[in-house]
């Protein structure tokens, strides 16, 4: 019956760069919504697998490892173990969180390279690039240093300035010096290699047009650049760190990041699934892809992205690129230069983790609007929503179960209008809450759950069972339903609160061992011994707050 239950999904999240701490921008726009999806369509019967990976090539990575004298692999390593620690903490649990320097990537992005090669669309030509006649190498951008002609500001890298911050064309920079050793670097010819993105115009748009599931917002002004015309796409680079280019005469060039990082995508999703080969692309093939990002990626996930799968023709497009905004603290851009940032793990000193994984998703559309982070509505937001609302009714009608009948749940009577009003209530919840979740709306679909959670207070207030005694048992039997409906409809957002009740309830097993559609229903047998009834939120006070904010100075 259910359409969902046949359907087999793969949902990537965008990967984050080997070199820094995931902070809550990461989380916003790239990690939680596809956990939500994830959660509900498992709870829905989907085949689905979630998958991510460290992004560890290219040049700012190899510099960072210098500057520790560590090497880039060990390095990177390093950070790949941090995310999924970070990740794992805050709920978000992928199938496989590999990297793309993994074996399997490496030759999935040589295959691509070769394809495209015998397709006609790469090609060669002779670049200037910056090269130190002291250390014998070429030096990209991020290796040379130099005056910024714009500010005047000393010691920015050749590509754009931090102070300005405008981005700098390839030796526009003035006295430009080798970040190595100091010394003026030359010009040199290098033999770079080209993907040509201007052959895939036509295709692009086609796609563009075509694919109802991309959001509006970033196909326009896609559709604006492709009118604008496309640049061919320099992917080469002289340094070490990187998928080697395979070909003889490219010895000691890699491949651009931005080549390759894409697509373990495909690596990941199906290392996870157990699939190579022929048997590999039909698994991809026949999939429902999701890719999502930030907007700050969305021309290399609507252009590059597609054209390398068009022109390679053996991986199909995503059908899904959910693109949401930046996230703002009180305002302003998160920026690690001038220490505006907040990170994961600081966040997790302080709160539980699905503090910010209600907060987030609250206040995070599924738009490229930005969304502002603001710790005195993140602390209201928690008391007047979480604790006051939703952890309020759960533990009055569990205490209820404790106190009046020793911990047993009791017999409900013959049930009322309010009971056929509140169940109906709850099976509309079900249908709406999911039915917005696969709209990609889980700031609405939140919003919905906790409307429903408001009935069931306005219920248990209505029906006053501390003085109403005839009908309590009736009350206190359907109250702990609609906790226990509670606990599935908060499940995709709130894991850990989740599996909470679900324990106070006095189950075994998980509440995800049940499905999304059995919410709707009479679970929560008379007879049941329940567990200790808990506040499974925690009113935030001043102090609580101001130690993060303290830190951001
Ligand atoms: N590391 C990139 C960034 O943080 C994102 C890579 S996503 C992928 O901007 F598509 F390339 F894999
Ligand atoms: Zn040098």
């Amino acid at each position: 019956m259910d359409e969902l239950s046949k359907e087999r999904v793969v949902i990537t999240a965008a990967l984050p760069y080997a070199y820094d701490d995931l902070h809550l921008g990461h989380i916003a726009s790239t990690h939680l919504p596809p956990d939500i999806l994830y959660r509900y369509l498992k709870l829905k019967g989907a085949e689905v697998i979630q998958v991510c990976a460290s992004d560890d090539f290219g040049t700012p990575i190899l510099i960072a490892a210098e500057k520790q004298g560590k090497d880039p692999r060990e390095y990177v390593a390093t950070w790949n173990a941090r995310f999924k620690e970070d990740l794992g903490r805050l709920g978000i649990v992928y199938d496989l969180f590999d990297s793309t320097s993994s074996k399997e990537n490496v030759e999935l992005v040589q295959s691509f390279f070769t394809k495209l090669n015998e397709n006609g669309y790469i090609f060669v030509s002779e670049v200037d690039q910056f090269y130190c006649e002291n250390d014998r190498k070429f030096l990209p951008d991020r290796y040379v240093k130099g005056t910024c002609p714009h500010c005047g500001t000393e010691e920015q890298y050749s590509d754009g300035c931090e102070n300005c911050g405008r981005t700098l064309q390839h030796g526009e920079i003035l006295s430009p010096h080798c970040s190595i050793c100091g010394r003026p670097p030359v010009m040199r010819k290098s033999t770079h290699y080209f993907f040509r993105l201007s052959a895939f115009s036509k295709q692009l748009e086609e796609w563009l047009r075509s694919n109802q599931g991309l959001q509006s917002d970033a196909k326009n002004y896609v559709l604006n650049w492709i009118k604008d015309g496309l640049q061919d796409w320099d992917i080469t680079r002289d340094i070490s760190w990187g998928v080697p280019i395979p070909l003889r005469e490219a010895e000691g060039k890699v491949l651009y990041g931005w080549f390759d990082n894409h697509l373990c995508y495909i690596t990941t999703a199906l290392k996870a699934a157990g699939k190579t080969g022929e048997e590999g692309k039909k698994y991809w093939n026949e999939s429902k892809v999701y890719h999502f990002i930030g907007k700050d990626i969305v021309y290399h996930h609507y252009l590059f992205l597609p054209s390398m799968r068009i022109g390679e023709g053996e991986y199909k497009l995503p059908d899904l690129i959910p693109t949401r905004g930046h996230l703002l603290l009180l305002g302003k851009k998160l920026s690690r230069s001038k220490k505006w940032m907040i990170t994961v793990r600081e966040f997790l000193e302080h709160f539980p983790p699905d503090y910010l994984r209600f907060y987030l998703t609250r206040i995070v559309p599924y738009t490229q609007a930005d969304a502002n982070f603001d710790l005195k509505e993140f602390g209201e937001k928690i008391n007047n929503e979480l604790v006051a609302n939703i952890g309020n009714f759960a533990y009055r009608a569990l205490v209820f179960v404790k106190n009046k009948h020793g911990g047993v749940v009791p017999q409900a009577g013959k049930p009322g209008k309010e009971e056929e009003d509140v169940l109906e209530e709850l099976s509309r919840a079900v249908a709406e809450t999911g039915a917005l979740i696969e709209e990609g709306h889980y700031d609405r679909a939140l919003r919905r759950v906790l409307d429903f959670s408001a009935k069931c207070n306005q219920y248990f207030q209505h029906k006053a069972p501390w003085e109403n005694l005839q009908e309590e048992p009736t009350t206190t039997n359907y109250a702990c339903n609609l906790v226990a409906g509670l606990a599935t409809l908060l499940n995709p957002f709130l894991p850990f609160s989740s599996a909470e009740l679900w324990r106070q309830l006095g189950f075994e097993g998980a509440v995800e061992d049940r499905g999304w559609d059995s919410a709707s229903g009479l679970r929560v047998e008379s007879g049941r011994k329940i567990g200790e009834p808990k506040p499974v939120f925690r009113k935030l006070e001043e102090k609580d707050l101001s130690s993060v904010s303290v830190q951001l100075g």
